[in-house]
């Protein structure tokens, strides 16, 4: 797909003024490397660096987050060169310093933080007996500890705000079985329980929380997650799409279809106090 430039239409600059911070906005180009894919970039865009665009193009200043500065940067200059306002920032959000360190950061750039946007997720496959110890581990830090860290440091902010969003990338397989990964369909939904104990305990305070849950999307995480079970990445974005009703996955900048989304979820105007609510992208 294309991601549409910023000359062509769009539904307005809502969320113009607003700071959104986006934790996981880097997608690794390469990692696009590591698979020796020949694709057009926009292809290969993952969910989080698709996602600092939309909220820029939309008019926010935006906070990209990942624990890889050099593509954290990637995606802020792509920002900066559309005539956006970006910042770069590396932080491992699985660590609390890192994270209270990269909000302040954040912070100090633009003085206020408005929209949360925890994007980071990693993949792992196997059933119980399969998945090892430290892998089951390692994605419940990644998918979960992350966003518990994030909202640890973000939600003061808000509160003194008296306003704020956070959204959380959530996954549909929280609720429906495709292969056997036990622990992502785990730390999703983890995710979901987080997001509807946030959304109850701040809503009077302003603050307002929310999941996505998308269905198959082709981005580089899943290629690197999902390789080695399939004969190949062709005959592994085969079997993906045939899981599909409508054979098809989408992809990262598929959400740039969702913006409407995204409004609703970060726009003051547009949601009651208390909605948590989840949208599915694509199942
Ligand atoms: N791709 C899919 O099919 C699919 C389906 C449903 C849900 N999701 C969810 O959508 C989100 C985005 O997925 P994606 O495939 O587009 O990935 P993505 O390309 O947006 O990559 C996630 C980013 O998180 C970063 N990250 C990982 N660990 C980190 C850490 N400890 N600290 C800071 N940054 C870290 C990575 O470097 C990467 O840039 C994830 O939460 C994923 O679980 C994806």
């Amino acid at each position: 797909m294309v991601i549409p430039s910023l000359a062509e239409p769009r539904s307005g600059r809502r969320l113009e003024g607003r700071h959104v911070i986006v934790f996981g906005a880097g997608t690794a180009d390469a990692v696009e490397k590591r698979l020796s894919l020949c694709r057009e970039s926009d292809k290969v865009f993952g969910v989080g660096k698709a996602t600092a665009l939309v909220y820029a193009r939309h008019g926010a200043v935006v906070s990209c987050v990942d624990i890889n500065l050099e593509d954290a940067s990637r995606t802020a200059d792509l920002i900066r060169r559309e005539g956006g306002q970006a910042l770069a920032l590396a932080c491992d959000a699985t660590l609390s310093d890192s994270v209270m360190d990269c909000v302040e950061r954040s912070l100090a750039y633009n003085g206020r933080i408005d929209v949360l946007h925890n994007n980071i997720g990693i993949a792992r496959t196997g059933g119980p007996v399969e998945c090892p110890e430290d892998s089951f581990g390692q994605v419940i830090a990644v998918n979960v500890k992350s966003i518990f860290l994030t909202c640890k440091w973000t939600l003061p902010v808000m509160e003194r705000q008296g306003s704020g969003s956070i959204v959380n990338i959530s996954s549909f397989a929280a609720n429906r079985y495709t292969v056997p990964w036990i622990s992502y369909a785990a730390s999703k939904g983890a995710v979901n329980s987080m997001t509807m104990s946030i959304a109850a305990q701040y809503a009077a305070k302003g603050i307002r929380c929310n999941a996505i849950a998308p269905g198959l999307l082709s981005t580089p995480m899943v290629q690197v997650a999902h390789k080695d079970n399939h004969a190949g990445l062709a005959d592994m974005m085969r079997s993906r799409a045939d899981s599909v009703p409508m054979r098809w996955q989408g992809e990262g900048g598929t959400l740039v279809r969702t913006q409407h989304s995204l409004h609703r979820m970060t726009h003051d105007s547009s949601l009651g106090r208390y909605s948590p609510w989840t949208v599915a992208v694509r199942s």
